[in-house]
C-alpha cells in the first residue's frame, strides 16, 4: 500500500542537500517553513510577490503554489539573506574584556519587522559587550505587519511565535557565551519593537490589531517573566517590554523617543521609516504621534530588484549625466538595491529626466526599466516603472504624515530643534535624495540627523538605567495619536505628494 508520506530532496546554498519527509499534496512553502528551510515569501504565501521561487526539474515554480509530489527534488535559491549577519551591527563592540562586573549583565533587543538586533550590556558601566543581528525569520510569513497579523489570525500564530522565540533564545545564548556566562546569570532583558512584534512574541492573539478601531486587546504590563516572553523557564530574569502607545505606534517609537531625547532636543520630530512609518513630534507641552502605511520600499521590499541591507546591496547611486555609478554594501558585486539605493535611484532618474514630475517613465524605459547596474553574471539590475510607483506611495505616505503632525502641533519647520531619521536606512540615507524626491521638505534638510536604529538605542538606554522605563510609560500614556486615515487632510496631502513636483 502506498503511504501518504514521501521523502523530498531539498538543496539550499546554506545547508546543501537534505531529505525532508512530507505529506504528498501538502503545500510546499508550508513544508519548507516547518523544516526551517530559509526561503523568501514576502506576500506570506498569497502567490503575489513571486519571491518564493524553487527550481524543480529545471523549471521555476512558486513554492506557495506548489503541492508536494512523490520523491520531489528541488533547489531553493532565495532567502539566503536570512543567515547573513548584517553589516551595520555585525562588527559590534567587542568589549568583553573590559566588562567590570558580570553580575550586571543585561540584554537590549530591538525586534524589527525585518531585522532583529540584540546587545549584551554591562548595566553598571554602560559598556556594550557584544552584538548580534539577524533577519526576522517571520519574514517567511510576509514582510509587513499586516501580512503577519493575517497569518496569525489564519492559524499560524504558534509558528510565528516559535520563529522569533527560538531565534532570540539562540542569540541570547550566543551573546552570553561571548563573555563566558550562562543566560541564567542575566539580570534582565529589555525589548523594544512594534506592537505586532510584541504580540507575536508574547503569543497574544492579534485579531484586535487588524480590525477597526485598532485597539490592542492586551494592555501593556510593567514586567514579564522569562517564561511569559519565551515560553521556557530556563532563566528567571525579568523581561521588560517598552510600552506601546497603540496598535500601530509601538514600543519601538517610544524607545526611539528616549534615545533622541538623550540628545537634548526640546522640540523635535522623530521619523522611523520602516514598513510602517511611525512618527513622533514633541514640544515642551505635548507629544503627538502617528503611523502611516509606507510599504516596504524603504527596506528594499516590493521593488523588482530590491533586497535587504546585505553584502552586495546597492546602497548608493549617482548619475553622471550619461551613466550610473554605485556603491554596494561591503563592496561585494551587486545583487540588488536596498532602501537607500531605492531613494537614490529615484532621485537620479528624476535628475536625468528618465521620469517626469508625475512619476511616469519616458519611453522606452516605461516598458523596459532603466539599467542601474549589472550583476556578476552580467544580468541587469533594473529600476522599473512599478518601482517608481512604489517609491511614490511610500514617500507621499511619510510626507503627508509629516505635514499633518506639524499642522496639528501648530508648528513650522523653523521651530524644530532637530529632525531625527531612524530606520533600516541607518547612516546610508542621503538627505539630498530624500529632499529631491519630496520625501522631506527642503527646509528640513539642515535639521536632519540620521540616527540608525533608535529603537535599539532606547532599549539599551533603559538597560543602563531602568528608571527610564517609567519615562517610557509616562510617554506612552501622554502621547496623543493622530489617526491619519481619519484625518480630513490626509487624502489631499497624500495625492499631492505623490508627484515629484515642488508644491
Ligand atoms: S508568491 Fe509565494 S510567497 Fe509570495
Amino acid at each position: 500500500m502506498k503511504s501518504d508520506n514521501t521523502n523530498i530532496k531539498v538543496t539550499t546554498v546554506r545547508d546543501g542537500e537534505q531529505d525532508i519527509e512530507a505529506k504528498v499534496g501538502a503545500n510546499l512553502l508550508e513544508v519548507l517553513r516547518e523544516n526551517n528551510v530559509s526561503i523568501a515569501a514576502n506576500c506570506g504565501g498569497r502567490g503575489t510577490c513571486g519571491k518564493c521561487v524553487v527550481h524543480i526539474d529545471g523549471e521555476e515554480r512558486l513554492a506557495c503554489q506548489t503541492e508536494v509530489t512523490e520523491g520531489m527534488q528541488l533547489k531553493v535559491s532565495s532567502g539566503e539573506e536570512s543567515f547573513v549577519i548584517l553589516e551595520d551591527y555585525a562588527s559590534g563592540e567587542k568589549l568583553a574584556d573590559s566588562i567590570d562586573n558580570y553580575d550586571n549583565l543585561c540584554i537590549g533587543v530591538d525586534i524589527g519587522t525585518t531585522t532583529v538586533v540584540l546587545q549584551l550590556i554591562d548595566a553598571k558601566s554602560g559598556k556594550i559587550a557584544s552584538t548580534r543581528s539577524f533577519l526576522n525569520a517571520q519574514r517567511q510569513y510576509g514582510e509587513d505587519v499586516i501580512s503577519r497579523i493575517q497569518c496569525a489570525n489564519e492559524g499560524d500564530l504558534d509558528a510565528l511565535t516559535d520563529a522569533i522565540r527560538s531565534n532570540l533564545l539562540a542569540a541570547i545564548k550566543s551573546l552570553c557565551s561571548d563573555v563566558g556566562v550562562e543566560p541564567t546569570q542575566l539580570k534582565y532583558i529589555c525589548i523594544a519593537g512594534n506592537t505586532t512584534m510584541m504580540f507575536l512574541l508574547l503569543h497574544y492573539e492579534c485579531q484586535s490589531l487588524g480590525v477597526f478601531p485598532f485597539e490592542p486587546e492586551f494592555k501593556h504590563k510593567d514586567q514579564y517573566t522569562f517564561f511569559e516572553t519565551f515560553g521556557v523557564d530556563t532563566c528567571d530574569c525579568p523581561v521588560y517590554l517598552v510600552p506601546w502607545v497603540s496598535a500601530y505606534v509601538g514600543g519601538d517609537i517610544t524607545a526611539g523617543y528616549l534615545d533622541c531625547r538623550g540628545n537634548g532636543s526640546e522640540t523635535a520630530f522623530l521619523i522611523d521609516m520602516g514598513t510602517n512609518g511611525e512618527m513622533m513630534l514633541w514640544t515642551k507641552d505635548k507629544i503627538l504621534c502617528t503611523s502611516t502605511a509606507a510599504g516596504p520600499a524603504f527596506e528594499g521590499g516590493g521593488i523588482t530588484y530590491g533586497t535587504g541591507s546585505i553584502p552586495g546591496a546597492i546602497s548608493k547611486i549617482d548619475y553622471t549625466g550619461d551613466s550610473f555609478t554605485f556603491e554596494t554594501i561591503a563592496g561585494e558585486p551587486p545583487v540588488g538595491i536596498c532602501g537607500s539605493g531605492v531613494l537614490d535611484a529615484s532621485a537620479c532618474l528624476l535628475r536625468g529626466e528618465f521620469v517626469d514630475e508625475t512619476g511616469r517613465m519616458e519611453d522606452p524605459y516605461f516598458d523596459e526599466g532603466v539599467v542601474i547596474a549589472k550583476k556578476a553574471n552580467g544580468k541587469p539590475i533594473l529600476f522599473t516603472q512599478k518601482d517608481v510607483r512604489e517609491l511614490q506611495l511610500a514617500k507621499s505616505a511619510i510626507r503627508a504624515g509629516v505635514e499633518i503632525l506639524l499642522s496639528e502641533a501648530g508648528l513650522t519647520i523653523s521651530q524644530l530643534d532637530a529632525v531625527y531619521l531612524a530606520g533600516g536606512f541607518g547612516q546610508k540615507l542621503r538627505i539630498e535624495s530624500a529632499v529631491e524626491v519630496g520625501l522631506l521638505p527642503e527646509e528640513m534638510a539642515q535639521k536632519v540627523r540620521s540616527i540608525g536604529n533608535s529603537s535599539l538605542g532606547g532599549a539599551v538606554r533603559i538597560c543602563r538605567d531602568l528608571k527610564m522605563l517609567e519615562d517610557a510609560k509616562e510617554l506612552a500614556e501622554k502621547a496623543e495619536e493622530i489617526q491619519l486615515s481619519a484625518h480630513p487632510d490626509f487624502q489631499n496631502f497624500f495625492m499631492d505628494y505623490m508627484a515629484f513636483a515642488d508644491l
